[in-house]
């Protein structure tokens, strides 16, 4: 019996050694239930009362052998899978990483965010219309009736014969002056619609600026002083401003006004078509009917409104020339700006 497990020792701490892959059928095979060590153990009934004892501390040995060899070979094998995985998990943190794409503003938010700024920093307040209009404000509030002319050059969307996609700011102005008494100093931004074919310059939905101060004593000098200040820092210290007369049926005398080109400074280049100026706005003294037609006592009070494209101004200042761009979300346009 003391060769047999003399024997199983060594078999066992042979077997041990070679594979490590098999540690647990070997623990099976020596110190399993069916197990050769356990065999060895159940015949042990058979000894003599001598040498039972002294087997019996011999198969503890062997047992206790076997078993620190297990351990002993798990751990190795533990420690070499656990390196193993470190190995190939390592993060080598001097590889370039993967860009984070960050958006920005649009171009043309960039725009009316700049306009905003620039009247804000002169005390104007910023309100709101709807795009949903009522034909009374978008034309006949302004002092356009029915069959006016006028509302040719506005053609809508309409919703019902009294409710149309505004054409333009102006009826924000009409809004405003029904619900506040002078002084009024407000600008409005927003979408505005036309039913316009697409091409370089026109789109059916664009953006306008809408702008309108009324007070007492309100003169076209003020409306002047306001729109240099404009130009100025919009387009740069450099830049002039002239008033061409026009008609608007809002206002009474109307004007469009140019800026000097702030490419070639007015000498006439092929940004300003060699005319030196740019027209970028219309603008006037509010008409006496429209004052009186949202309450307001023309005798009392004057005020001035001007009206721009947004689109407009984002061409022109970011040197874009076609309107469809600003529409089209092509990302290496945007990218741009
Ligand atoms: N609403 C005009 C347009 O769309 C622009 C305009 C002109 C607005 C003169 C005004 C203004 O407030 O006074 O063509």
């Amino acid at each position: 019996m003391r060769e047999t497990l003399e024997r199983i020792k060594n078999e066992a701490l042979e077997a041990l050694a070679q594979s490590d892959a098999q540690i647990e059928d070997l623990r099976i095979k020596y110190l399993g239930k069916k197990g050769e060590l356990t065999a060895v153990l159940r015949g042990m009934g058979s000894l003599s009362a001598e040498e039972r004892p002294v087997i019996g501390q011999l198969a503890n040995e062997v047992r206790a052998a076997i078993e620190n060899k297990i351990t002993e070979l798990s751990q190795t094998a533990k420690q070499k899978a656990l390196d193993e995985k470190l190995k190939s998990e390592k993060i080598d943190v001097t590889v370039p990483g993967e860009k984070v794409k960050i958006g920005h503003v649009h171009p043309l938010d960039l725009a009316q965010k700049q306009l905003e700024d620039i009247f804000l920093g002169m005390g104007y307040t910023i309100v709101d219309g709807p795009e949903v209009e009522y034909d009374y404000y978008n034309f006949q509030a302004l002092n356009i009736p029915e069959d006016h002319p006028a509302r040719d050059t506005q053609d809508t969307f309409y919703i019902t014969d009294k409710i149309l996609l505004r054409s333009q700011t102006s009826p924000v102005q009409a809004r405003v002056m029904e619900k506040t008494q002078p002084p009024i100093k407000i600008i409005s931004p927003g979408r505005v619609y036309r039913s316009d074919a697409v091409d370089a310059t026109h789109s059916p939905l664009f953006h306008q600026l809408e702008g309108l101060v009324v007070d007492e004593g309100i003169t076209m000098g003020d409306l002047k002083g306001t729109l240099e200040l404009f130009a100025k820092r919009m387009f740069g210290d450099e830049t002039k401003i002239r008033f061409r007369p026009h008609h608007f049926p809002f206002t009474e005398p109307s004007a469009e006004v140019d800026v000097s080109c702030f490419m070639c400074g007015g000498e006439g280049c092929r940004f300003c078509k060699h005319e030196g100026w740019i027209e970028i706005l219309g603008a006037g003294m509010v008409h006496p009917n429209v004052l009186r037609n949202c309450g307001i006592d023309p005798e009392k009070y004057s005020g001035f409104a001007f009206g721009l494209g947004i689109e407009r101004i984002a061409l022109l200042k970011y040197h874009i020339d076609d309107m469809r761009l600003l529409y089209e979300n092509d990302i290496r346009f945007l990218n741009q700006f």
